[in-house]
């Protein structure tokens, strides 16, 4: 066969740890609490929602944008949690997950040699999104192991070539949800340059002990900047539906959508109609942080005694055990003898950190079934 020659976008990406992860749990038959999904089923009402969208009349092809009842949901509920104004014609669209609405982001406004501020550890799309349009990340490690940002290192990074900042909270896969005052910090910072904010709040609704999630529309000077990117994969239960989407001002999300519509032109239309039925509860996604509080609590109670060390996580359904106490292994070790000897699987953090940092920190998921946390709890109590 003639293979005709050709250069790489991404010559180096590494297959991905979740890939990986989720490999080994499965031919090592352990269970599986490294990829950030429930094993739990989506409310039946949602369900019901689907099916009777699909008996309906939307098996072609929906509007760019994204159906305007469902762009109309999505701007109350940003009005109602954040405060904010979107117009849902001009300024909301509806993605294919939240993957693409940072794809598209990233892809509409990065140019060659353009430089991208990213925090570390990062959530896997971003850099080799930057790096296929010809960008260059610029990594910025969020500091030990309570993954505090050192804001001056950020604005030390600013030059004349930075396009965008991506953000991510609250933090996979450290749990830390931003505070009022560091969206400020970065609201200032970015005052009077021509940065844009990738605002990835994909767990927006996931959030703990009373905090609040502050979401970059909440701050205007930021808003008028952001892309904010949201997932309703994640909020819903739903990840392998792959349905998001992305909130901006008018002058960007114009630009959004040139790329939008010749990547996807339009997302699954009957899908859009039952989330556009589902979100006129809002209790559908307002409970959300009371429910995977609950599970969180569950977990870390139960292993309260265990020789692992924890902060309990202030957002996300992500939990990071420190195994300091109980080896000296590399965190990539740590998690395939977990996995192989133990049979349970997490996530290594290094693999998402700035030169593979190695802070003895694994992952563990618990948007699990109750049954599932409490195997996982018989275990991580032997080790
Ligand atoms: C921080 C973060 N951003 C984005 C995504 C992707 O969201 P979606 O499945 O809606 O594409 C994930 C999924 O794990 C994530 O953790």
């Amino acid at each position: 066969m003639v293979q005709p020659s050709f250069n790489s976008k991404l010559p180096e990406l590494p297959e991905s740890i979740f890939t990986t992860m989720s490999m080994m749990a499965k031919t090592e038959n352990a269970l599986n609490l490294s990829q950030g999904f429930p094993d739990f089923p989506p409310d039946a009402k949602l369900l019901d929602c689907v099916h009777e969208a699909m008996r309906k009349d939307y098996h072609q092809y929906a509007p760019l944008g994204g159906i305007y009842p469902l762009r109309e949901q999505i701007a109350e509920k940003i009005e109602r949690c954040y405060g904010a104004s979107y117009h849902p014609q001009k300024e909301i669209t509806v993605t294919v997950g939240a993957t693409q609405a940072i794809f598209t982001a990233i892809t509409a406004f990065v140019y060659p040699g353009d430089e991208v501020i990213v925090l570390k550890p990062a959530y896997d799309c971003y850099e080799p999104t930057i790096v296929a349009n010809g960008g260059r990340p610029v990594l910025v490690q969020m500091k030990g192991k309570e993954h505090q940002v050192d804001w001056d290192e950020v604005a030390g990074c600013i030059t004349s070539k930075t396009r965008m900042i991506i953000i991510n909270t609250p933090h996979n896969p450290s749990g830390r949800v931003f505070s009022r005052e560091e969206m400020q910090l970065l609201e200032n910072m970015l005052k009077g340059t021509d940065i844009l904010l990738v605002s990835d709040e994909v767990y927006e609704h996931l959030v703990f002990d009373g905090l609040q999630h502050e979401s970059a529309s909440r701050f205007p000077d930021l808003a008028s900047r952001s892309l904010v990117c949201a997932s309703f994969g994640k909020t819903f239960h739903v990840t392998g539906w792959k349905m998001g989407y992305c909130a901006a001002p008018e002058y960007l999300m114009k630009e959004f959508q040139k790329i939008h519509e010749f990547a996807v032109f339009c997302v699954n239309h009957p899908l859009q109609h039952a989330l556009t039925a589902y979100l006129k509860n809002p209790e559908h996604y307002l409970g959300l942080g009371k429910f995977f509080e609950k599970k969180r609590n569950l977990f870390i109670e139960g292993i309260a005694n265990s020789r692992f060390k924890l902060e309990p996580t202030q957002g996300t359904y992500f939990q990071l055990l420190d195994y300091s106490e109980i080896s000296e292994e590399s965190d990539v070790q740590m998690a395939e003898r977990l996995t192989k000897d133990y049979g349970i699987a997490s996530i290594p953090i290094s693999v998402f950190n700035k030169d593979l940092v190695d802070n003895r920190q694994l992952r563990f998921c618990f948007a699990k079934k109750e049954e599932t946390l409490n195997k996982a709890i018989d275990i991580l109590l032997k080790i």
